[in-house]
C-alpha cells in the first residue's frame, strides 16, 4: 500500500468545485469512421456536428449523461494531426462542469498548470457558454465548461453530418462516466497527484492507493477524487516488475503519459456486455477457473453466474456492497485505449480483488504481441 501525501500545501485559494464530467473529447484520425463505432458498437447517438475551428471538424455524440466529442483534423498540418500521429486514437479532454470557467482556470493556472484556452465564449449545440482548459499530463487537457443558457440558442441552427445506425440493434443501456484513469511515467506518480490537488482540489482516497502486481509486472496507483464524488480520476505509474509492465508498453504506445481506460457504467452490466458483443465489442478474455473462485470470493451477486462467465465480466466485493465489471480490448491497434464497463451495487471500489485475475489476461493478450 502506497499513499502518496501532497508534498506542497494547496494553493492560496479553495479549488472552485467541480460538478461532474461535462464530457471527454478523443482526437481521432477519421472522425467520421470513429463516430461510426462509437455510435453502432457502443450504441451513441449522434447529436452535432461542429466545426470549433477551420482546421477540424467535432461530432458529438451522447448516451444517458454520457457527452463524447470525436474530433479529426481537415488540413495535413494541424495540431489534431500532430496528436493523432503522435498518440492515435486518444482522449484529449477530459472537460469538468463548473460554475464560473474563468475562476476555475484561474485557480488551476496559480496552482501551476499551464493554460493551454484562456476563457473563451463558445457556442455549441447546447448554446453559448464559457470554456477555458489547461495542461494535464502528457497531451492530455483539463477543460472547464459553463452551463449553457439554452433560452439563448437556436436549436434548429444545429446540424449533424453522421448517418444514420440500422435500426434493430439491441439497447447498449450506458449511463455516466464512472472514472477516467492515467497512466504516467515510472516515479512521476507522486507528482501528478499533488498537480491535481493543486489545480483541481481532487484528494488522494487512501483506502484506494496501492501497489498492484504479478509475480511478473507491477504498478502503482492512487484514486483522486473531488469534495462531491462526482469525479474519480485514477492515476497509475509502472512499478518495477521482472517483466514489462502493461503502463510501461501504453505509454511506448501512446508516445508518453494520456488516458489508459474510460470506465462507464450501466445499470444491467450483462445485457449492456451482451448487446455489445452483438454489434462487434471484443472484451478481454477472463482466465478458466476465475469465476468458481470469484463466486467462493463473493457470494451471490443477483446475476447468473453462467450469464457473468458466459461474458467474461468480473465480480469484486467491498465493504459497501458489490460491483460487476468487464474491460475491451484497446479500442485501436496500438495497446492503448480501452474501456471498462461497471455496474456498481453498493460498492465504491475499483475490484482491487481482480487485479490478479486482471492482469493475468492483460499479460496473456501482451505475450500474444510479443512485448512481455
Ligand atoms: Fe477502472
Amino acid at each position: 500500500m502506497t499513499f502518496h501525501v501532497p508534498s506542497t500545501s494547496p494553493g492560496p485559494t479553495v479549488a472552485p468545485p467541480l460538478h461532474g464530467i461535462d464530457h471527454l473529447e478523443l482526437w481521432v484520425g477519421n472522425a467520421r469512421q470513429a463516430a461510426h463505432f462509437w455510435m453502432t458498437a457502443l450504441g451513441f447517438d449522434a447529436v452535432a456536428t461542429l466545426h470549433p475551428h477551420p482546421d477540424r471538424v467535432s461530432h458529438v455524440l451522447t448516451q444517458g449523461d454520457i457527452r463524447l466529442v470525436i474530433t479529426g483534423a481537415r488540413l495535413a498540418d494541424s495540431e489534431v494531426a500532430a496528436h493523432v500521429r503522435r498518440h492515435g486514437h486518444a482522449v484529449r479532454t477530459v472537460a469538468f462542469r463548473v460554475a464560473d470557467a474563468t475562476r476555475s482556470h484561474d485557480h488551476a493556472v496559480a496552482g501551476g498548470a499551464r493554460s493551454v484556452q484562456a476563457p473563451h465564449l463558445v457556442v455549441d449545440d447546447r448554446g453559448p457558454h464559457m470554456a477555458a482548459s489547461v495542461a494535464a499530463f502528457g497531451d492530455v487537457v483539463h477543460a472547464f465548461i459553463e452551463e449553457a443558457e439554452p433560452s439563448s440558442h437556436d436549436v434548429a441552427a444545429t446540424t449533424c453530418d453522421l448517418p444514420t445506425v440500422a435500426p434493430g440493434l439491441p439497447a447498449v443501456g450506458l449511463v455516466a462516466i464512472d472514472h477516467v484513469v492515467g497512466n504516467v511515467p515510472a516515479g512521476t506518480l507522486g507528482e501528478w497527484v499533488d498537480h491535481h490537488v493543486r489545480t483541481l482540489g481532487l484528494q488522494p482516497l487512501s483506502s484506494f492507493g496501492e501497489d498492484v502486481s504479478t509475480d511478473r509486472t507491477a504498478l502503482r496507483s492512487t484514486v483522486l477524487r473531488d469534495a462531491s464524488g462526482t469525479v474519480t480520476l485514477p492515476l497509475n505509474e509502472p512499478a518495477a516488475g521482472t517483466h514489462r509492465s502493461q503502463i510501461e508498453e501504453f505509454l511506448e504506445a501512446n508516445g508518453g503519459p494520456g488516458v489508459q481506460h474510460v470506465a462507464i457504467r450501466t445499470d444491467d452490466i450483462v445485457a449492456s456486455v451482451a448487446a455489445m458483443r452483438r454489434r462487434g465489442v471484443r472484451f478481454l478474455d477472463v482466465p478458466r477457473g476465475y469465476h468458481v473462485e470469484a463466486r467462493q470470493r463473493v457470494g451471490e451477486v443477483g446475476a447468473s453466474w453462467d450469464r457473468l462467465e458466459e461474458h467474461d465480466i468480473l465480480v469484486d466485493r467491498d465493504e459497501q456492497g458489490h460491483l460487476l465489471q468487464v474491460f475491451t480490448e484497446p479500442l485501436q491497434d496500438r495497446p492503448t485505449l480501452f474501456l471498462e464497463f461497471i455496474q456498481r451495487e453498493g460498492a465504491t471500489g475499483f475490484g482491487a480483488g481482480n487485479f490478479g485475475a486482471l492482469f493475468a489476461a492483460i499479460e496473456r493478450e501482451q505475450a500474444a504481441r510479443g512485448n512481455l
